[in-house]
């Protein structure tokens, strides 16, 4: 993990511990993975490594954020898989026509349309953020304060706008990100969502965290 990824990580659990008394609806409010991923990872006091030597070695390697696999074979268009790296949740989704459409015409509306900041790996640096464009593969964590947005496919949502074409919205503060995790211009989250190291090992398995055989 780079030192600027680590400093982001600290400042998030630190920020997740003090959104508590914010007012935010606790029902409302889902996440907070982020947090307790980087928590197990900073805090790798006694407590600690004596759980980790106590784990199978599988297990071990998963709390430690190896890389995972995930099986899109069953994934239909439209739907989302979420699978757990590093303690966070990654999405899969699998995109429409209609997603992959909307990726043009609602980038006038994006505060970084191009992904010109750092929130992806290089071969993510396009505009579907995306090595095969169908399928979308992103952090389901706001880069403003770490709660998790919500998937909403659903067209000209009345909550939302006509104008609406989907993609993720986060109820936490009203931020709202396009079918390829852009972030809306005027919302308090103030990046894209991130893109994990990934790479197709077939056509039907996707390993998040490590790209061409080296571990990120
Ligand atoms: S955490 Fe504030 S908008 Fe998402």
């Amino acid at each position: 993990m780079s030192a600027n990824k680590k400093a982001a990580d600290t400042r998030r659990v630190a920020v997740d511990s003090s959104i508590s008394d914010d007012g935010i609806d606790p029902k409302r409010r889902r996440l907070l993975v982020g947090g307790m991923a980087t928590t197990a990872g900073l805090g790798a006091g006694a407590l600690g490594v004596s759980m980790l030597a106590s784990m199978s070695p599988s297990a071990r390697a998963k709390a430690a954020g190896a890389p995972v696999e995930a099986d899109i074979s069953k994934l239909a268009p439209g739907q989302l898989l979420t699978v757990e790296w590093r303690g966070k949740p990654v999405w899969i989704v699998r995109r429409t026509e209609q997603a992959l459409g909307s990726l043009s015409s609602v980038a006038s509306q994006l505060a970084d349309p191009d992904s010109i900041e750092e929130q992806q790996p290089e071969y993510a640096q396009n505009e579907s953020r995306a090595i095969k464009d169908e399928y979308l593969v992103v952090i389901g964590i706001c880069t403003h304060l770490g709660c998790s947005p919500t998937y909403r496919p659903d067209i000209a949502a009345s909550d939302l706008g006509s104008d609406w074409e989907g993609g993720f919205f986060c109820p936490c503060h009203g931020s709202k990100f396009d079918y390829a995790g852009r972030v809306y211009s005027g919302v308090p989250a103030p990046t894209n969502l991130e893109v994990p190291p990934y790479m197709y090992l077939d056509d039907n398995r996707i390993i998040i965290g490590e790209d061409d055989g080296v571990a990120a």
